[in-house]
């Protein structure tokens, strides 16, 4: 049996791959031999990846659009799949998140990040699929741990991300017999993110938040990075539909103190 990860050959495309939890990952299967597709909606974040994955030494191509849009979607996935080939891993990453309360959640702010988690993962995986390799694809959905932990100022992406892991299942049980396999990540709080830097806002939320991991220090994107590429290699190859969380033991203990600290500030700042 080997037990090297090695994706030589490989092409992988990751959906939001420009910065960065994503493009953490992106480079990790760069690093271990892949090429790569890229896509998000800034073309200058497009092109800063596509710099950064060149440079490992591997072949990138990036593509500019908005996974809430079906045919762009269409367009990028037709296009890396003409000069790159088949999909072996295919990963739906991009999101959005903005801590409000309930109340302050207008329909349009509500359905912005249902629109780019949920269905933009839905217009990935539904537009990827003719493109994957079959047998042998490996599908990643990038969940967080808001679809099985609730927390205030949160409703949208709990609501999301909770829609994004059953799509996970859901796929698991369709998929299974074409040879994908289909599982979500669940990033913990990782450093320098602009996740963490919305729901974490100051030193001392930070602070507060490395100190409740059970594991005592923050992710790193190159965390997630490994975990997405032993989750993809034939030595996971037998896990199918599964959920797992990479967080230090974090989503055991809840939110607790940060999203009491962050509903302080909240209500700070909507006073003002
Ligand atoms: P980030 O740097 O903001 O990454 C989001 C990516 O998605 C960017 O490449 C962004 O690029 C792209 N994107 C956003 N909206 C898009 C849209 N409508 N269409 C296409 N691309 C879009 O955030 P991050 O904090 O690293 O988070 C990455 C993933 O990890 C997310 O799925 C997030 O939910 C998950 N996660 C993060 C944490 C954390 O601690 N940061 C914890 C748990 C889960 P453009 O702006 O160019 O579109
Ligand atoms: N509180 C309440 N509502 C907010 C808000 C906030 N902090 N930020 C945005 N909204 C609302 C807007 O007011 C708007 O609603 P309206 O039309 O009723 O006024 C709605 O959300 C959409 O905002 P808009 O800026 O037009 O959307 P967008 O499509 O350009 O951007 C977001 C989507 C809002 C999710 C934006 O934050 C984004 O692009 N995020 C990507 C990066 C990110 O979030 N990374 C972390 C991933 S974990």
């Amino acid at each position: 049996m080997g037990y090297s990860i090695d994706f030589s050959n490989r092409h992988v495309f990751v959906a939001g791959g420009t910065s960065g939890i994503n493009l953490g990952i992106a480079k990790g299967f760069a690093e271990a031999g892949a090429r790569l597709s890229v896509l998000s909606r800034s073309q200058e974040k497009v092109d800063a990846a596509v710099e950064t994955l060149s440079a490992i030494g591997q072949k990138a191509m990036g593509y500019s659009a908005d996974v809430r849009d079906y045919e762009g979607v269409e367009r990028a996935l037709t296009t890396a799949h003409r000069e790159q080939g088949d999909i072996d891993v295919l990963i739906s990453g991009a999101a959005g998140n903005f801590p409000a309360a309930f109340l302050d959640m207008s329909p349009n702010g509500f359905r912005a990040v249902v629109d780019i988690d949920l269905i933009g993962t839905f217009h990935v995986l539904r537009v990827g699929h003719q493109f994957l390799k079959k047998p042998g694809a490996s599908v990643i959905n990038i969940s967080a741990p808001q679809a099985y932990v609730a927390a205030p100022l949160q409703a949208h992406v709990c609501a999301a991300k909770a829609g994004v892991d059953m799509l996970t299942r859901v796929l698991a049980l369709e998929w299974g017999e074409q040879g994908i396999r289909v599982n979500s990540l669940v990033p913990g709080p990782i450093e320098q993110t602009e996740g963490m830097a919305r729901l974490a806002p100051t030193p001392e939320i930070l602070d507060a938040v490395r100190e409740s991991v059970p594991a005592k220090r923050l992710g790193q994107a190159q965390d997630i990075a490994q975990a997405a590429l032993a989750l993809a290699s034939p030595l996971c190859e037998y896990i199918n539909g599964a959920i797992i969380p990479v967080d230090g033991g974090w989503s055991l203990i809840g939110f607790g103190d940060m999203m009491r600290n962050m509903t302080t500030i909240y209500e700070q700042i909507r006073r003002k």
